[in-house]
């Protein structure tokens, strides 16, 4: 991988042996003006430890650092050190890596084959999918693809909310307000209903929590009547999921939800006991956090029944038994942070040393109109209201400027999914979202829309070139500006995909496509592809839209878009 900031890396190195490749990596910069060169060293930050000016350093590294075929120039401006790249080789090498790797331009294998389980989606059964699930759903898929592009095997579960005391609630609400050909009817609309409506005349007769409880309590016990009602309900919830997971094209490895561990939990409250971590209060059993500032975890409540913690924990022991994994990432919304921190401490205490391979992956909540989104009050949006209008916009999009797109149904799909996926992972995840219809299905500027577009327009000049693109161009006709910053940026894919996967932070990817389509479009309006005289300039052109093709396919695929050849 040509890595441009790597190569400089190892020359300052030789030199400066007080600092590592890694530092000296997260030192350097790209200049936000390239007369300044390609990469600069702010040697300010190296003034500490090398007891010298930051200009005297420059100086020196300037006059000594060894010289490579990369570098054309180094030189020493008020304490930076700038480097000024051999762009042919560099534009030579960088596009023919692209262009030779293809689907796995910008994939390493730093994961070396280790197991990464992605708990992610893993919405509640019984309440529909609203546009807050989107988040955990296309922030884990994308993880997914980035863990698997970066050399791991990964796992993912979909660890559905099937099983807690808001069965029993909805046990009572059916059998009090429901009927069996309500909710053939109305499916999971008729469940939320009648489970807002429970929670009305709840806070008027508390009795009906009672009731709930010793409910749910049943199906613990494996009471059939519970049982069957509560499968009756993952049946019909299960049927509105997958069709939406369709509609994301999104699969997971396993379903093991909350449910699965109904009947492992025992085994591990036996654990807790042994290692004399439950402490009794008020009947109910729980892991004392004082200690460690936190309230403390509830593993069994007065009537026996378990709680979403001890199926955390006893998910987790599963987990390490099943994968063996190198990490075990949750995705949720920042509101479970605590819940996290919590149990994975009991994991801690309970002696297991891989506690700190559990990591959660919070992020920002979403609200309408600035209120939370509440499912119990009936205020929520949902998930595939949103996707399906955005693939009618779309559609009606392709009627009105390419009514002949042939599949049009399907590229429809894939814009207007890609859209609101896209927008979903625009930000850094921690960012809290306000919804709104209008941004969501805005599909000008850095937008989904415009990356996939970017592509199409790429595959329509090379198809123009009837795809004959190949590798013997002269990288040395290669000259102008814009062709140089769209290599450099092709260039960093690579690094970019690692840092996206260090930070477990998609936006990174996100924002990168947006920077490299940018790139091709100033590219594209300012220098002819296909109608030049030299022959060897076009085949440079030729080569640069098929590696930023390419790229663009490759950056798409891991955040979960589609790349359709023709918009
Ligand atoms: N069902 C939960 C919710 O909708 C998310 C579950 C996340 N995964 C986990 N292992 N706790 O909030």
């Amino acid at each position: 991988m040509l890595n441009i900031k790597n190569i400089i890396a190892h020359m300052i190195a030789e030199k400066v042996d007080t600092l590592t490749v890694d530092e000296l990596m997260d030192i350097l910069e790209y200049p936000p003006n390239p007369d300044l060169g390609d990469v600069a060293l702010p040697c300010f930050k190296l003034s500490r430890i090398l007891k010298k000016s930051p200009v005297d350093i420059a100086n020196e590294l300037a006059e000594t650092l060894p010289k490579s075929e990369y570098i054309d120039r180094i030189e020493s401006t008020s304490g930076y050190l700038n480097f000024f790249v051999n762009r042919d080789i560099f534009i030579k090498e960088t596009i023919d890596e692209i262009l030779n790797k293809r689907a796995a331009y910008g994939s390493t294998n730093i994961g070396n084959g280790g197991n990464i389980v992605i708990d992610y989606s893993a919405p509640n059964i019984a309440k529909p999918f609203h546009i807050g699930h989107l988040r955990s759903t296309s922030i884990g898929n994308a993880l997914y693809n980035i863990f698997e592009f970066t050399g791991y095997n990964c796992v993912g579960v979909n660890h559905l909310g099937d099983w807690g005391t808001q069965f029993g609630k909805l046990i009572v609400a059916y059998k009090r307000w429901g009927s069996k050909e309500r909710v053939e009817k109305y499916q999971i609309k008729e469940l939320m209903d009648i489970y807002v409506k429970y929670h009305e005349e709840a806070e008027k007769d508390p009795s009906l929590d009672d009731e709930a409880r010793a409910w749910f309590t049943k199906m613990e016990r494996g009471d059939t009547e519970a049982l069957e009602l509560w499968q009756w309900f993952k049946d019909i919830s299960l049927k509105e999921f997958s069709r939406i997971y369709d509609l994301l094209d999104i699969k997971f490895d396993s379903y093991a939800g909350e449910s699965f561990y109904n009947d492992k939990m025992d085994a591990i409250v036996d654990e807790l006991k042994e290692k004399d971590l439950l402490i009794e209060s008020e009947g109910a059993l729980m892991v004392d956090l004082d200690e460690y500032n936190m309230p403390p975890c509830l593993i069994l409540k007065r009537d026996g029944s378990t709680l979403y913690a001890t199926r955390d924990i006893t998910a987790a022991i599963y987990r390490k038994n099943t994968y063996d994994f190198d990490k075990c990432i949750y995705v949720t919304s920042a509101g479970q942070s605590l819940h996290f921190k919590q149990w994975f401490k009991v994991i801690e205490l309970m002696g297991y040393d891989w506690a700190d391979r559990l990591v959660h992956v919070p992020f920002g909540t979403i609200s309408i109109g600035g209120e939370k989104m509440a499912t119990r009050a009936g205020k929520v949006i949902l998930l595939e209201d949103v996707l399906n209008e955005a693939i009618e916009k779309t559609l009606s999009i392709i009627e009105e400027k390419n009514p002949d797109l042939e599949d049009k149904e399907e590229i429809a799909r894939q814009i207007g999914v890609g859209a609101v996926i896209f927008s979903d992972l625009s930000n850094n995840r921690i960012k809290d979202i306000s919804f709104s219809w209008e941004e969501i299905l805005n599909f000008d500027g850095e937008t989904g829309p415009y990356v996939q577009y970017t592509h199409a327009r790429a595959c329509s000049v090379l198809s123009k070139a009837d795809n004959k693109v190949d590798f013997s161009f002269d990288s040395s006709l290669i000259t102008t500006k814009e062709e140089y910053n769209l290599a450099k940026r092709l260039s960093l894919f690579p690094a970019t995909v690692i840092e996206a996967m260090e930070d477990l932070e998609p936006s990174i990817i996100t924002r990168y496509l947006v920077d490299l389509a940018q790139d091709f479009n100033r590219f594209y309006h300012n220098h002819s592809i296909l109608n030049v005289e030299d022959e060897n300039i076009r085949k440079g052109r030729l080569a640069l839209t098929q590696a930023t093709k390419i790229t663009l396919e490759n950056g798409l695929k891991l955040i979960g878009l589609k790349a359709p050849e023709r918009v």
